[in-house]
């Protein structure tokens, strides 16, 4: 009998006390998506879906050495092709398309501008863009433009060795891990490895660049288009006001499109250049090189524990790899230093140069590596202790975050593991390797921990209340296909009792007024707050409309007395039946529209919420089946619980997690890029080659949401989800396959080969 599993949790901490705010029932609602119509009929234009008159197609040209210089370029056979307008290389752009020093922009992926010399740091960098009437003539001349290389072997190294580091630096660190680990009575010390993972959303990226002679409109896919128009600005070198960036939809990101990449600036280029509309798309080949990946890491674990399974000493030192331009960071000691409860950490890290191109943040960037090694030593720890991993993890939990000393805003990893043992059943599970079986299959139980940060951004947003009894909310913030678009138009309908579809939600263009990119989980934190003011401001104003109209039903009545629901003005204290539309209070005083500005701050603003640790957590608990006699191995069961703030859509929230645990069998057990050491080039770069775990890879998920609100974070206390969902998976079914199987595997992907070696 597991005792923990039915112990109450009386340790939940003091809770900072959130404004009372009961929220109507759309709130949780398991709502369909509302722009799911626009996509499932083939009505939603992504960035490569615009067409202008007299357009026009690039295709670039990427490097087949990952090292070196390039000696010429030779274009003259491609410059005679039919149709051919334009060929661009290092010889003839003429301006360094970077951010200038000193530029405060935001966030450009590479430092090094498009074709800005000759040097040549990874397989595929671009060197030429051809541009042509015609998307063939233009692949043509792109195929025709003749490059000679002095290259250099490519470091592509898959071994990140000690004399190739630089930018060492100490992440986090308490008490003395140099002597606590020694002398810990219980010792884990291994290095665990997590591969090139390259983003693959289904939609690749794209930019149609529109120069009307002085202005730039730039239709992309991006994650933030407010950054995509600060850093392109400064790398074109024109006013802010000149640029205008749409990304109505977008078919998913993951990261890979956060922040600007080369092709976005060749594509504007050109158009400035012909004084045409000019269509840039990458190839899922050129995704393999041109806009970014999760980096290689090693990490090196070393855990001390007393005999009872208390933490003395914990200790990570990891690398990435990373461009030989850029110094990019795979954090991933992001959640290491306040998980569980230890004297003494040390978290360091450093990075590796190799013939890459740029890697950028990937799903749960960081932690998601990292927690593969924090939570795979643990299960290792567990194993030596003979311990239950999960009674490991609730021994060592903690309700302050050590590393600062502050509290959790709302930590309920405890209640993640207690909740989520009990809907899998946990408490069955036999201890020794090969000890659970169905029929011919052997079975393995794993479990592991997942955290992922929690925060707010800055965020404007404007709500119109229209006469024609329709609302118009907008920001600039987009959605990456993760429900944005609905989760807005719930604030709206809560606050108003106005139904969902006469709620019209503009997103993804960034002359609206400003709001957060899609990045970290931390949108819908981040534009809820301005969208309920917004709502509350427009209110405000149709109140007072409603006062001043003779005629009116409220004329003269103090609008403090007033208050809005089913979307009709009444009595506060009457019901809303006795009301009256909104939409016939704006028609009788004349008035189109009643008008509202929402704008919240970030946490760094937030003098309440920077005294609280603030972060989601969960629990993975995975099932795998091991069939020995074919050497096969499925997830076959996988329940996840999540603590993850106020769920605003249970649909939307649940296949943000559910998506994100697909995505963790394929981390675990198939994804990885393969560069050839010969010459850098990513040899599985096509959807045959590089594998992601699809619907056929999919077993039974049972998502489960806390839904215990974020006091920190607003009124609602939702936080952003997605990350989290990935969090925790790879090591769970790495665990899962130690159990089933005997066999440890500390570097991912899960490979056949490793499995031979199977006890059961
Ligand atoms: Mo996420 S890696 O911030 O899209």
């Amino acid at each position: 009998m597991l005792t923990y599993l039915f112990e109450p949790d009386d340790a939940t901490p003091a809770k900072p006390q959130a404004a009372p705010y009961t929220p109507s029932p759309i709130i949780g609602a398991s709502l369909a998506r509302i722009d799911g119509p626009l996509k499932t009929t083939g009505r939603a234009s992504y960035a490569a879906d615009y067409n202008f008159p007299r357009m026009v197609y690039g295709v670039a040209v990427g490097s087949t050495v990952a090292n070196g210089t390039i000696r010429s370029v030779d274009t003259s056979a491609a410059k005679k092709m039919p149709g051919v307008l334009l060929v661009l290389t290092h010889e003839n752009i003429n301006a360094a398309l970077r951010v200038p020093n000193g530029v405060r922009a935001g966030r450009n992926s590479e430092t090094r501008g498009p074709l800005e010399d000759n040097i040549i740091g990874y397989w595929g960098q671009y060197v030429a863009l051809a541009v042509a009437e015609t998307f063939e003539q233009a692949q043509a001349a792109a195929a025709a433009v003749h490059v000679q290389y002095d290259g250099k072997q490519a470091n592509v190294s898959t071994v990140l060795d000690d004399a190739d580091v630089t930018s060492s630096r100490t992440n986090s660190k308490r008490g003395d891990t140099d002597s606590a680990f020694p002398s810990s009575p219980v010792q884990i010390d291994e290095t665990y490895v997590t591969p090139v993972e390259t983003h693959n959303p289904m939609e690749m990226h794209a930019t149609v660049a529109v120069w009307d002679g002085s202005k730039f409109t730039l239709y992309e896919c991006t994650q933030g288009v407010v950054n995509h128009l600060n850093v392109m600005a400064a790398v074109l070198g024109v006013p802010k006001e000149n640029i205008q960036v749409i990304s109505r939809f977008i078919g998913s990101g993951f990261g890979g499109k956060l922040f600007p990449w080369p092709h976005s600036a060749l594509a504007a280029t050109a158009s400035r250049r012909l004084n045409r509309p000019v269509k840039l798309s990458v190839s899922r080949k050129q995704m393999f090189t041109s806009v970014g990946h999760r980096p290689r890491t090693q990490q090196r674990m070393r855990i001390g524990a007393t005999p009872d399974g208390k933490l003395l000493s914990l200790q990570q030192d990891y690398r990435n790899h990373t461009s030989l331009g850029d110094n990019v960071g795979e954090n991933c000691g992001e959640a290491t230093p306040f998980l569980y409860s230890v004297a003494n950490l040390q978290v360091t890290s450093a990075m590796v140069k190799r013939n890459v191109g740029a890697p950028t943040p990937m799903r749960g960037p960081g932690a998601v590596p990292g927690l593969f090694a924090v939570e795979s030593a643990m299960d290792e720890l567990a194993v030596k202790l003979k311990m239950d991993p999960v009674e490991l993890r609730l021994r060592n939990d903690t309700l302050t975050d050590e590393s600062n000393n502050k509290p959790f805003s709302s930590r309920h990893y405890k209640e993640c593991l207690q909740t989520g043992a009990e809907k899998f059943g946990w408490a069955r599970r036999t201890p020794a390797i090969g000890s659970m079986r169905k029929g011919d299959l052997v079975l393995g139980w794993g479990v592991a921990g997942a955290s992922w940060g929690a925060g707010r951004g800055g965020s404007d947003a404007t709500v119109t209340l229209k006469s024609d009894g329709t609302v118009r909310v907008s920001s600039a913030t987009q959605d990456p296909g993760t429900g944005t678009y609905t989760v807005v138009a719930q604030i709206v309908s809560d606050r108003t009792g106005i139904p969902v579809d006469k709620i019209d939600v503009v997103l993804g263009d960034s002359s609206l007024v400003p709001g957060p990119t899609s990045g970290g989980s931390t949108a819908t934190a981040s534009v809820i707050p301005a969208v309920a003011q917004g709502t509350d401001d427009a209110v405000k104003s149709l109140l007072t409309i409603a006062t001043q109209t003779s005629g009116s039903p409220f004329f003269q009545q103090d609008t403090t007395t007033l208050a809005i629901s089913g979307g009709r003005v009444h009595a506060a204290d009457k019901p809303s039946q006795s009301g009256t539309p909104y939409q016939d209070l704006l028609k009788l005083a004349n008035t189109g529209e009643a008008t509202g500005k929402g704008h919240t701050g970030g946490v760094g603003s937030d003098t309440d919420a920077r005294n609280y640790s603030m972060h989601s957590f969960g629990a993975q608990f995975v099932e795998v089946e091991w069939d020995p006699g074919i050497a096969r191995l499925r997830a076959s069961r996988v329940v996840t619980v999540i603590d993850g703030g106020r769920i605003i859509n249970q649909k939307t929230a649940t296949n943000q997690i559910a998506g994100a645990v697909v995505m963790g069998i394929g981390m675990a057990l198939m994804e990885q890029t393969i560069y050839d050491p010969r010459n850098g080039h990513p040899i599985n770069d096509n959807f045959a080659d590089y594998l992601v775990a699809t619907n056929a890879d999919a077993p039974p998920i049972d998502v489960h949401f806390l839904d215990i609100p974020d006091p920190m974070l607003g009124q609602y206390g939702a936080r952003g989800i997605g990350e989290i969902g990935l969090a925790g998976v790879a090591p769970a079914i790495t665990a899962a396959v130690y159990h089933a199987t005997g066999v440890r595997v500390r570097s991912l992907p899960v490979r056949i080969e490793d499995l031979l070696a199977s006890e059961a």
